[in-house]
């Protein structure tokens, strides 16, 4: 089934409500929530939605979520982009197994691979977030060994918005006027049921470049509609999909001021036609809908797609209103880029035995590197196709494609950069806030299911 497009309103996800200071209780657990209208959708939510809720953080003030798993199989979760404790980072094999002590894993699979060194926590445990980073758009989501990919895609994610003094002080859109907004796409069946190939056919020939679907959801709405007041937006955008990569424009036309990459505010705005989105970057974005005409329409699209996966979601401009934010000239002091101590190389490449990170496919407590805290390193990433690498803990900015100039848009302090077929892109990664195990994989989820993740430990 097909909804029509732009019918459905945009909702934003809830806040989660913390049960002390510093202290939130999530419970992961099945529950069917109407998706397309009329009807059910089994999801996997963090407390039972999808997407999760929006974890409100404050640098400096340290959060404690205990993560409660009343689902049929075990998780892992990463808060992606957080400077976490590597035993808080939602190693893929670190796992929460559910109330009850059913370990098993996805029915059809007789017995459930086990990992050298899996950790097993029964029914609940607790991470904790320092959250001494900057502000920024984060977002967590399951990060279990093998089954990564379909847990996403049942609907395990969700927000976590870091905020912080020097972000307060800006004169920028807020309250209503800043939305949240996770892109992603899903297949459904005739019955709403959300469809993934079964076992591990995800895994096959046929989606060697990922799972797509040809529904695209915002917040967990199909193509939803906003009105909007003619005034200016902050957007933090998300591209949540598995595999699915976004070229995003405004039709009819129109800018994004950029504020803010995947780890934080930028030192000063810049100006984009249109954001390229590999899976899990974020852009931090202002669109001023003073320029459309009020009663007018705003569509959000995808231009790497034409057909009905092409559309995004609409705003529509609705009235006039009094508007006082501004988008300052300065807006931030990233930290500096030190200067690297090493060099190093990881080459992301399908080989005859699967998708590997420098010919290796991924062994948990297999190390690829050992940078030292508190240094910085260039990695050199290189592919064979399109992969979105991700490196956590470590952030970083794109130096250089191809020996060139980066993009416009690769500014920032980044923790995921698309490095593009045959491409050699150089980034500077600063290893700073804890020792410990951390890894890099390709945020193609498929991907990253089919092995392609690598180990490095910060000493
Ligand atoms: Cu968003 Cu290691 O993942
Ligand atoms: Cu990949």
């Amino acid at each position: 089934p097909t909804p029509e497009p732009f019918r459905v309103p945009l909702s934003i996800p809830q806040v989660a409500a913390p049960v002390a200071p510093g202290r939130y209780e999530v419970t992961q657990r099945v529950a069917r929530v109407e998706i397309l209208p009329g009807l059910r959708t089994e999801v996997w939510g963090y407390g039972g939605t999808f997407p999760g809720p929006t974890f409100e953080l404050r640098r400096g003030a340290p959060a404690t979520v205990r993560v409660r798993n009343e689902l049929p199989v075990p998780t892992s979760t990463h808060l992606h982009g957080g400077v976490t404790p590597s035993d808080s980072d939602g190693y893929p094999t670190d796992l929460v197994i559910p109330a009850g002590g059913h370990a098993g894993g996805h029915a059809g699979h007789a017995a459930r691979m086990t990992h050298p060194g899996e950790v097993h926590h029964e029914g609940a445990r607790d991470y904790h977030y320092p959250v001494g980073q900057r502000a920024a758009t984060l977002w967590y989501h399951d990060h279990r060994m093998d089954y990564t990919a379909p847990a996403v895609w049942q609907g395990l994610a969700g927000f976590a918005l870091v905020r912080d003094e020097e972000e307060d002080a800006l004169p920028l859109p807020a309250g209503e006027r800043e939305l949240p907004l996770m892109i992603c796409d899903r297949s459904f069946g005739e019955d709403g049921s959300f469809l993934y190939p079964r076992n591990h056919e995800g895994h096959d020939a046929a989606y060697m470049a990922g799972v797509e679907g040809d529904v695209i959801l915002v917040n967990g709405a199909p193509w939803p509609v906003a009105e909007v007041t003619a005034t200016r937006y902050r957007l933090r955008l998300l591209n949540a999909c598995n595999a699915r990569r976004l070229n995003l424009r405004l039709a009819p036309g129109g800018r994004f001021t950029q504020v803010g990459s995947d780890d934080g505010l930028l030192a000063a705005p810049l100006e984009h036609d249109a954001l390229p989105m590999s899976p899990s970057e974020r852009y931090d974005v202002v669109v001023d809908f003073s320029a459309y005409p009020v009663g007018s329409t705003v569509t959000l699209v995808n231009t790497l797609v034409d057909g009905a996966a092409g559309n995004v979601m609409r705003f529509v401009v609705a009235r006039r209103a009094k508007d006082d934010s501004v988008v300052p000239k300065r807006l931030s002091r990233p930290p500096e880029r030190p200067a690297p101590v090493a060099t190093r190389s990881f080459d992301f490449r399908r080989t005859d035995s699967g998708w590997t990170v420098n010919g290796r496919l991924y062994r948990p407590g297999d190390l690829l590197a050992r940078p030292r805290l508190g240094t910085a390193e260039v990695w050199r990433l290189t592919s064979d196709f399109h992969h979105p690498v991700h490196v956590h803990l470590a952030h970083f900015q794109v130096l250089a494609r191809n020996g060139r100039e980066p993009a416009p848009t690769d500014a920032g302090w980044k923790d995921t950069v698309d490095v593009r077929p045959y491409e050699v892109v150089d980034v500077l990664a600063r290893f700073e806030g804890y020792r410990g195990r951390y890894m890099l994989h390709c945020h193609n989820l498929e991907h990253e299911d089919m092995a392609m993740m690598a180990d490095f430990e910060v000493i």
